[in-house]
């Protein structure tokens, strides 16, 4: 049976009490990005005796199942946790870990939090490549830097399993310095297929088009070619079926 931990430096007793309850988060928070099923929030803490904005995540539970099994697996904070330090390690622009927490009682999860540093001011990827304002190079210029990003991440040996546009955030200083967020359910795999990689990229949902036919100022396009540009055509065709395959899911769901 899995234990309480945390890992991090030392936050005063008033605010690592605060963080257990979701609704001081929430009083206290500089901005909420989200509220269900996990808060994410904007916050300023006294972290290891200096204030510094960081962003919290309180982690809720998906389903009913969840908790139940909690006390035999890994919380999905020291998930988000672990992963973060691989794909640093690997150069990835992901926000720098600064701490976690998992209380749990007789193994069961109580409190699930993962703090992450500020990226400063920034759009999610898919405010940015919806706005009628925002010239087409400037998207292209922003789906060819989410491309690497996908690509170094699949060169490293991991899927994300959450490949879409609200995990891409772009700072509002510098249109060109791109994040990736939400590592909770990253998988490290020794071997990939073009499938389980193109599985992984279908529900970036960049162009309307889904690939169905050519034309102009396709973001899809841009995409592959930023993300394998020696292997363009096939990655073209298998990226086809797998945005089918994709969208029947949802369907049906
Ligand atoms: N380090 C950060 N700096 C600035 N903003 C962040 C940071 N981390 C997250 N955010 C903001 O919070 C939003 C939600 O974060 P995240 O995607 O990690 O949570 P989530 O979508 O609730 O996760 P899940 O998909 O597990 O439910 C992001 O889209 C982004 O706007
Ligand atoms: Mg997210």
């Amino acid at each position: 049976m899995k234990k309480s931990s945390y890992i991090g430096p030392s936050i005063s007793r008033y605010q690592f009490e605060g963080l257990k309850n979701k609704g001081w988060i929430v009083e206290y928070a500089k901005e909420i990005y989200k509220r269900r099923p996990n808060i994410v929030a904007l916050m300023e803490l006294d972290i290891g005796g200096r204030f510094q904005k960081v962003v919290v995540k309180s982690f809720g539970w998906r389903d009913a199942k969840s908790p139940f099994i909690s006390p035999f697996k890994k919380s999905r904070a020291e998930m988000a946790w672990d992963a973060t330090h691989l794909l640093l390690d690997v150069g990835l622009p992901v926000p720098k870990p600064v701490a976690v927490y998992t209380a749990r009682q007789a193994g069961f999860i109580d409190h699930n939090l993962f703090i992450t540093e500020y990226i400063g001011k920034h759009q999610k990827s898919s405010r940015f490549l919806e706005n009628e304002i925002v010239d087409f190079a400037h998207k292209r210029d922003v789906v060819m830097k989410i491309a690497e990003i996908v690509s170094a991440t699949h060169k490293a040996g991991f899927l994300h399993h959450d490949f879409v546009k609200d995990n891409f955030l772009i700072s509002d200083v510098n249109h060109h310095s791109v994040f990736l967020v939400d590592l909770t359910i990253i998988e490290q795999k020794k071997k990939m297929t073009i499938e389980d990689r193109m599985e992984d990229i279908a529900k970036l949902d960049l162009c309307k088009c889904n690939l169905d036919h050519d034309h102009e100022d396709c973001l899809w396009l841009y995409f592959i070619l930023s993300y394998d540009s020696d292997n363009a055509q096939n990655i073209l065709i298998q990226l086809k079926k797998s945005i089918q395959k994709h969208q029947k899911k949802q369907k049906i769901s």
